[in-house]
């Protein structure tokens, strides 16, 4: 059974010129660490990917040493515990998806490095999932364990409500509101997927701009050839 469809959102970087709010990211990041991190990986994304889109490189360093990692073996063919560095992936939850689902009840928590790719409308869908949990409607029962929420596909969702007004503590002074955070979260979790559409935005607009001098003159230089033939 398919989910409700979740409705179009103007999200500031749907345009065709337009990039991502960068301060959203920032926040939506976050959202990520203090919410999902619990639960979710996002498995593609290093400490480095954050460097010049939602941190500096210094705010990026400091936060990568605050987790400890297993490295080695050592000269002594030793494993041994380090300081995070930029190279190093975020952490992942659980070992492996076995681990995960004994922790959830049997149900996995994808990663969600591509889940905006992965589902359909993925921006959209994230962003409705996470605001979509309801009492079920009279006659619905949801069974034991699972959570009533119409944008899941077949409507009952293992994931319990994640967010809730002042669930994460943003450091640029903005109010953490339910909402809020669930856009916060979507933005962090396209650009996990995306990380290259500004740039190729940019890019776009670049080879446009320069095609059209280019066909300009070519169609100048064309008549000015022509001229004394016609
Ligand atoms: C599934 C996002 C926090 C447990 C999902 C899905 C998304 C998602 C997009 C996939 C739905 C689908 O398959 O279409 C998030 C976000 C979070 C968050 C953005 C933070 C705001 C958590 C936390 C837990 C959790 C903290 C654990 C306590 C799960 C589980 C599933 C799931 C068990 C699988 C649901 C099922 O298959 O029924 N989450 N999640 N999530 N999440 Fe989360």
């Amino acid at each position: 059974e398919m989910g409700l469809h979740p409705p179009e959102y103007p999200w500031p970087h749907t345009g065709l010129f337009s990039a991502y709010d960068h301060a959203s990211i920032r926040r939506g990041h976050q959202v990520y660490s203090q919410v999902c991190a619990a639960c979710h990986s996002v498995s593609q994304l290093h400490y480095r990917n954050l460097v010049g889109v939602a941190y500096t490189e210094d705010e990026v360093k400091d936060m990568a040493a605050e987790i400890e990692v297993e490295d080695g073996p050592n000269d002594e063919g030793e494993m041994y515990e380090r300081a995070g560095k930029l190279s190093d992936p975020l952490p992942r939850p659980y070992a492996n998806e076995e681990a995960a689902r004994y922790a959830n009840g049997g149900a996995y928590p994808p990663d969600l490095s591509l889940i905006t790719k992965a589902r359909h409308d993925g921006q959209n869908y994230v962003f409705s999932l996470l605001l979509g949990y309801h009492e079920p409607p009279a006659g619905v029962n949801v069974r034991e364990g699972l959570h009533y929420n119409p944008y899941f596909p077949g409507g009952a969702i293992a994931m319990p409500k994640m967010l809730a007004d002042e669930g994460t503590e943003y450091d640029d002074g903005t109010i953490a509101t339910e909402s809020q955070q669930a856009k916060d979260v979507t933005t962090f979790l396209a650009w996990a997927a995306e990380p290259e559409h500004d740039e190729r935005k940019l890019m776009g607009a670049k080879w446009i701009f320069i095609l059209s001098v280019v066909l300009l003159t070519a169609g100048y230089y064309k008549r000015w050839k022509w001229a004394p033939l016609k």
